[in-house]
Order: C-alpha cells, then sequence, then structure tokens
C-alpha cells in the first residue's frame, strides 16, 4: 500500500483517534496528561449536557412516572459530573485554587478580584493583567 494512502476504514483506531477524544492538535503533539485531562474536560461536558437534556425532558414529558425516572437520571448525571470535576481539581492547580475560592462561598460570584471572597483579599485583575471570568462578568456589568 502506498505510504500516503489513507488507512482502511475497518482497520483498528488507534486509542486516542476515537471519537471520544477531540484533540485539535496532533494527538502525538499533546502530553499524556494533556489527553488525559482532554478526556476528563469532555467527560464533564458530556454530563452537563445529559444534566440539561434530561431537566428538558422533564419538563416536556406528559408522564409523571416517566418524568420522576427521568429525574432520577438526571441527578445521577449530577453525581458523575461532581465526581469528574473532582478528578479534575485534583490534576489541575488552577482548577483546585478557583474551586476553592468560589464553592460553597457566600456572596456575590461574579466581583472584581481586587475584591473579597470569603475574606480572601487579591489584587485587582486590572493590576495584574489577568482575565478571569470574574473581571469580565464585572466589566459587562459596568457597561450596562
Ligand atoms: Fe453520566
Amino acid at each position: 500500500m502506498p505510504e500516503n494512502r489513507p488507512s482502511p476504514a475497518w482497520r483498528l483506531r488507534r486509542k486516542d483517534d476515537v471519537a471520544s477524544t477531540q484533540f485539535h492538535e496532533v494527538a502525538e503533539t499533546l502530553r499524556a496528561e494533556t489527553r488525559e485531562m482532554h478526556r476528563a474536560l469532555r467527560s464533564l461536558i458530556e454530563e452537563l449536557d445529559a444534566v440539561d437534556w434530561y431537566a428538558q425532558r422533564i419538563d416536556a414529558s406528559d408522564d409523571a412516572e416517566l418524568a420522576a425516572v427521568l429525574a432520577h437520571n438526571r441527578d445521577e448525571e449530577k453525581e458523575h459530573a461532581c465526581m469528574v470535576l473532582e478528578w479534575i481539581r485534583r490534576h489541575d492547580v488552577k482548577f483546585d485554587e478557583f474551586l476553592r475560592r468560589f464553592l460553597f462561598s457566600d456572596g456575590p460570584i461574579a466581583k472584581d478580584e481586587g475584591e473579597s471572597v470569603n475574606g480572601d483579599s487579591r489584587r485587582s485583575s486590572r493590576e495584574n493583567g489577568s482575565l478571569c471570568i470574574g473581571s469580565l462578568r464585572a466589566e459587562e456589568v459596568e457597561a450596562r
């Protein structure tokens, strides 16, 4: 077979070629940790999509028993999402930092980083030049 000819469709794919992965770069150029994190992030997205789908099906269903089953399934997807989020937190220092900052906190979520969250005062995002969702949201609110 010529060297540049595409491999036959029936040929077994390599582990990182399967449809559950959607790399944006050639898999061989990615570190193993990046590939594993990609799998986790894709899984989190899929679990959250499932929660959304179930919620809509529950609303649309005219059968109370089916709606109850779907509600049970929706809540299991929430558990799955939390489990994979915890894996992500344990393997990504920034997710760990932000989850510790925002989860189970009180008060406004979209505060400027210079303001205190849980009594933890940080430099303003304007001072340190970082982009963060919190500061962008605050600027969106200011623009209105
Ligand atoms: Fe799930």
